[in-house]
């Protein structure tokens, strides 16, 4: 009878002890979880706006080309090769180039833009911006989304 007695006791502190240690083992976990997501820098990783778009000849003479991973237009006219914005300055839709009709359209609210992407119709609020096009040093064509310019700018080939 005493060793029943004495047995259950043990029981009962062992229940009380585990159920003790376990509760500081998980404050402890939450605590380093807290501590690790408070000390991590809160950084937003997002692609560089500068694009390489490839060499110049992948651009033949009198095209519009759309690369849709940059979302920007590439022109090659009588001057050199130019770089467009392919997002409508409406209300944010993807452009598309009609090569039958000649002009650049927005499937949303059909707003059209020339080539140059001056606008010709429709409720887009002005033109297609340009954007910076460079040679790299290893010929590549080069594309900074992050601003459009004031002017214009070509790349002669
Ligand atoms: S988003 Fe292009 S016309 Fe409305």
């Amino acid at each position: 009878m005493t060793d029943d007695v004495t047995t259950k006791e043990l029981d009962r502190r062992q229940f009380f002890l585990r159920i003790g240690t376990s509760s500081v083992a998980i404050t402890g976990l939450a605590a380093w979880a807290l501590a690790y997501k408070f000390l991590s820098p809160s950084v937003l990783y997002e692609p560089s706006p500068i694009t390489n778009l490839g060499k110049p000849d992948r651009y033949p003479a009198d095209s519009v080309t759309f690369d849709p991973e940059a979302a920007v237009y590439i022109v090659h006219d009588a001057q050199g090769l130019y770089a467009l914005r392919a997002i409508c300055t409406h209300l944010a839709c993807v452009t598309t180039w009609k090569p039958e009709l000649g002009v650049i359209t927005c499937p949303c609210h059909g707003s059209q833009y020339r080539r140059d992407g001056s606008k010709i119709t429709g409720p887009a609020t002005g033109p297609l911006p340009w954007l910076e096009i460079w040679l790299s040093d290893e010929g590549d064509l080069m594309v900074d989304r992050s601003s459009p310019l004031a002017g214009k700018n070509f790349v002669k080939v």
